[in-house]
């Protein structure tokens, strides 16, 4: 029982194989990369509530901060129980001494070493759901998985997960070895998982851990076009924060405002709340990185959306509405689940 909010959290289960985990999970990654400068201290604290909270499924990835992101898990989790932890690693990404991008490695030999690297950082003798962050297409899809059922295998890794790949993928990876969960950008604005991966997802029986559920913020409430983004903020080179698309897409979020306030939620609760709605087997990862967020994020779980709700946001927010592709260009190209 969380005693802040004097309700357990709800669980949901990631598809037919995978761990039940908070229906809510939190994402670290903005805690140590990508959105300019994070708190440490304050990173720590927010993990700290969001177990507290009943929060149990914390997304990371080895390259977040080339290894930094892990570090700050391990120390989050330092005299709490490991097992109350599902701790979720992407790996694959390269950097260089910048922190550039330097494309992606999924062979074999490389995601044992990129293993070896992340348990030791997180200090755990097991990872709960291990997955590729992306697939570039040189390595197959069944050798990737074959080398991930061989870690299941020796206990290194408990599940199998994916990132960003298209439903024909997905199937293939499945034939190889059972998929807990497919992570993937879903939210009001980012919709393309709808046509064909959401509906293979559920045949398949593998859960989805959705990601930018509010758009990096964009669709937070809190995004205005004053905001001023640094050179470090990643979102400052994407296309739905740039120039007209931003007065495009700030307009949907004040439609969308008018229906929170009419319900008396905020805006980034609306939007976490229609993700959870879309399926008992999604589970919106929230990248809060302060415990107001957080205490605004788990909010969400509180609020039932009515079919005259779900709607009314549908009108205020269509399907294709958004200005912009999430990515940029090159970014777009890395994406399996883009793939015509
Ligand atoms: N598989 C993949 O390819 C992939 C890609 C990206 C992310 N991910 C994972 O998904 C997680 C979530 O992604 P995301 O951080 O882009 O998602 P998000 O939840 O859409 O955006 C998080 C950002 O929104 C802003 N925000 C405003 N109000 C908030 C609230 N009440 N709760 C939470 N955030 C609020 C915060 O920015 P400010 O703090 O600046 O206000 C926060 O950093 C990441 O941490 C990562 O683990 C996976």
């Amino acid at each position: 029982m969380d005693e802040e909010r004097n309700t357990p959290m709800d669980t949901r289960t990631l598809g037919t194989t995978g761990p039940t985990v908070s229906a809510l999970g939190l994402g670290l990654m903005g805690m140590s990369d990508l959105y300019g400068d994070a708190d440490e201290v304050e990173s720590i604290a927010t993990i700290h509530a969001a177990l507290d909270a009943g929060v149990t499924l914390l997304d990371t990835g080895d390259f977040y901060g080339m290894g930094h992101n892990e570090l700050l898990l391990r120390d989050a989790l330092r005299g709490r129980n490991r097992d109350d932890a599902v701790i979720s690693v992407k790996f694959g990404a390269l950097r260089d001494v910048d922190g550039g991008w330097n494309g992606v490695d999924v062979r074999p030999a490389a995601i044992k070493n990129f293993l070896a690297y992340s348990l030791r950082r997180l200090g755990t003798d097991h990872i709960d759901i291990y997955r590729p962050a992306r697939l570039p297409g040189d390595v197959p899809v069944e050798d990737v998985v074959g080398t991930l059922a061989e870690l299941v295998q020796a206990g290194h890794i408990r599940h199998i997960g994916l990132s960003e790949v298209s439903a024909e993928t997905l199937r293939r990876a499945h034939a190889v070895h059972p998929i807990a969960d497919l992570q993937i950008e879903y939210s009001l604005i980012s919709r393309n998982p709808e046509s064909d991966i959401l509906p293979t997802a559920r045949e398949l029986g593998v859960g989805i851990t959705a990601y930018g559920v509010l758009s990096r913020g964009l669709i937070s409430g809190h995004w205005t076009a004053r905001r001023d983004t640094g050179g470090t903020d990643f979102r400052s080179y994407l296309p739905r924060f740039s120039g007209a698309n931003l007065d495009r897409n700030l307009a949907l979020v004040d439609a969308l405002r008018t229906i929170a306030e009419a319900r008396g939620v905020t805006v980034a609760q609306i939007a976490i709340a229609w993700v959870l709605a879309r399926g008992e087997t999604i589970v919106p990862l929230v990248g809060a990185r302060r415990r107001d967020r957080l205490t605004e994020a788990l909010g969400a779980t509180a609020v039932t959306l009515t079919d005259a709700d779900l709607a009314a946001i549908e009108a205020a927010v269509p399907a294709d509405a958004v200005a912009g592709s999430r990515y940029d260009e090159a970014q777009m190209a890395l994406l399996d689940s883009e793939r015509a």
